[in-house]
């Protein structure tokens, strides 16, 4: 049996470009089931670069293996009906649609009642209370906190085996980030897989079990959290 059955995912070599500029050279990375892993790195670092080409919203070479099986040849939305769902950076949400469509929408490919679907709601406005007060709101008209909850609340509407996320604390204040990030915490003691790019490195260190360190393209570390007596020690890593 290879390792890799054991893996919720698993990426060799991925490697991708942007003409000459190699912004993510071979690096290999796994997530196991049920587990946190976060990935930090300076700007630059190839952090939304790796996430992409994951998820295949670039091109890129190496394999990525998730649940055992090779799916390097799938598209981005072949991999959402495996549940491998991602929050992008900037959100990616329909600003003239309500919370109730955006949220409808990440439901993707759903196959069961209109029961299924209200389950599904509920789920997220359990999790974030503040999407069922502004459910008929227009997402552009939300605050930036809210505008990154929806866009988790929509992401969770798939029922993701994986959650992938690109810096979902961007631009946001301490307690909302905070908020924000420990509802995935919550999630993940559920069972939920969680790959999240952060650069509050403090909060997402606390929550993954995992880290690994991104600079120029190339991982630089890959540590378990408890082995991170203090954040001073990742420095050395950003920047070598
Ligand atoms: N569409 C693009 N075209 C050309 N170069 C790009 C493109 N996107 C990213 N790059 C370059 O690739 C490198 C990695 O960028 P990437 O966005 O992956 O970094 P990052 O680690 O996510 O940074 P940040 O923390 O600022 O989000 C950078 O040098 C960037 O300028
Ligand atoms: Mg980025």
């Amino acid at each position: 049996m290879s390792a890799d059955t054991t893996h919720l995912i698993a990426v060799r070599d991925l490697a991708a470009s942007y003409g000459h500029i190699e912004a993510l050279r071979p690096t290999s990375l796994h997530v196991a089931p049920g587990e946190f892993v976060t990935i930090l790195g300076p700007n630059g670092a190839g952090k939304t670069t790796l996430l992409r080409a994951i998820t295949r919203l670039i091109p890129s070479k190496g394999q990525v293996m998730f649940k055992g099986r090779d799916v390097t040849g799938l598209k981005t939305h072949d991999l959402a009906e495996l549940g491998i769902i991602m929050v992008m950076e900037g959100r990616g949400l329909f600003g003239d649609m309500s919370v109730r469509e955006n949220l409808q929408l990440g439901a993707y490919k759903l196959s069961g009642s209109p029961a299924d679907m209200d389950r599904r709601l509920d789920k997220v406005f359990t999790l974030f209370p503040r999407l069922k007060e502004r459910i008929d709101q227009t997402a552009s008209s939300m605050s930036g906190g809210e505008q990154q909850m929806l866009a988790v609340g929509r992401a969770l509407m798939a029922e993701p085996k994986l959650l992938i996320l690109d810096e979902p604390s961007l631009g946001l204040a301490p307690r909302v980030a905070t908020e924000i990030l420990s509802t995935l915490g919550a999630l993940n003691k559920e069972g939920l897989g969680i790959l999240l790019v952060e650069q509050k490195a403090p909060l997402a260190l606390k929550l993954a079990q995992r880290v690994y360190i991104l600079s120029s393209g190339s991982v630089r570390a890959e540590l378990p959290t408890h082995e991170i007596k203090s954040h001073h020690d990742l420095a050395r890593y950003y920047f070598s």
